[in-house]
């Protein structure tokens, strides 16, 4: 059995999907099990992340695991994820954690992911990392702007970044939590080409119908954007040294691992934007 972590989120349930799809007997652990729409052959189980007594009955006969969080308390939450399913006798743990980690490159997401890294690393369980760039998902930011303005402000000048779907990343950790040979590696992953914010927005225009145009931004402006949706401005400073690392071209090397990993080339942002253009109108 599988245990799938962060199951209703953007990567989670993609994960669930096709771990359903392909027949392998899956748990998800969830805080709310009224939030828990999954296919009838999920089985659920109710815990948190943040309550370590929790999880030792969601990780009983648990033989995998996909770790998923969120936030500054990611490290010792999966450090505790970890422990109940070693101690449930599980084998391996497959991690999301982000693009960056080893590359030099630090700022507080990719800090808190390398501290969960190693936490992991220590667990005495084999271990697989997922280190994606860039979601396409994250255009969900837009939505507001688009509808009312028909613009999208951001920070990102000319910069250009390979933005990859997060099915794509779920089809690499599924590989990894069901095929053997992927113990004690890390997959930097990217979606198939470097785009700039102006031809992601035109992709996004062409897929939705409507004129939209990007308005380049100081990081000044992004901050009070970013920081009015109530986004925590530890996460906000995070994003906009990530947007710099963009502006300073650091960000746009295009991997190669989702197609050697899962033998399928990655989806493009095009195929994201005709799949989720309706959210857009
Ligand atoms: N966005 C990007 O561009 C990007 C790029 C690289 C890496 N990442 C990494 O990707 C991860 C986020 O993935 P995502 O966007 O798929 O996540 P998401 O959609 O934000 O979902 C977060 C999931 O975590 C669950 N969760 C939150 N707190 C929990 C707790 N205390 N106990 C149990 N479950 C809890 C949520 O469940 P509830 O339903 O209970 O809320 C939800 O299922 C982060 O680690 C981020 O650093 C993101």
């Amino acid at each position: 059995m599988i245990l799938v972590t962060g199951a209703t989120g953007t990567v989670g349930r993609e994960v669930v999907g096709l771990l359903v799809a392909g027949g392998h007997k899956t748990r998800v652990l969830v805080r709310d099990p009224a939030r828990a729409r999954f296919d009838k052959k999920v089985e659920v189980a109710v815990g948190d992340l943040d309550k370590p007594d929790t999880l030792a009955r969601a990780a009983e006969g648990a033989e995998r695991v996909f770790a998923l969080a969120s936030g500054p308390q990611l490290a010792a939450q999966q450090g505790s994820l970890a422990q109940a399913a070693k101690r449930a006798g599980a084998k391996h743990i497959v991690k999301l954690s982000v693009l960056g980690v080893d590359s030099g490159l630090k700022n507080a997401i990719v800090e808190w992911h390398t501290d969960a890294e190693k936490r992991l690393r220590e667990s005495g369980l084999a271990w697989t990392f997922v280190q994606p760039g860039s979601f396409m998902s994250n255009s969900f930011a837009w939505i507001d702007m688009v509808k009312t303005q028909g613009k999208v402000y951001a920070p990102y000048g000319d910069g250009k970044f390979p933005p990859i779907h997060p099915r794509d990343i779920a089809a690499v950790c599924v590989k990894a939590l069901t095929t053997p040979g992927h113990e004690g590696k890390a997959y930097p992953l990217t979606g198939p080409e470097a785009l700039g914010m102006a031809e992601q927005v035109r992709i996004l225009s062409e897929a939705i119908g409507k004129p939209l145009q990007y308005v380049p931004v100081p990081d000044e402006a992004a901050r009070d954007g970013m920081l009015k949706t109530g986004m925590p401005p530890v996460l906000v400073e995070a994003l906009l040294q990530m947007a710099g690392w963009v502006r300073a071209g650091k960000m746009a090397q295009v991997r190669p691992t989702v197609e050697e990993v899962t033998g399928k080339r990655p989806l493009s942002y095009r195929d994201w934007a005709r799949e989720n253009a309706a959210a857009f109108k």
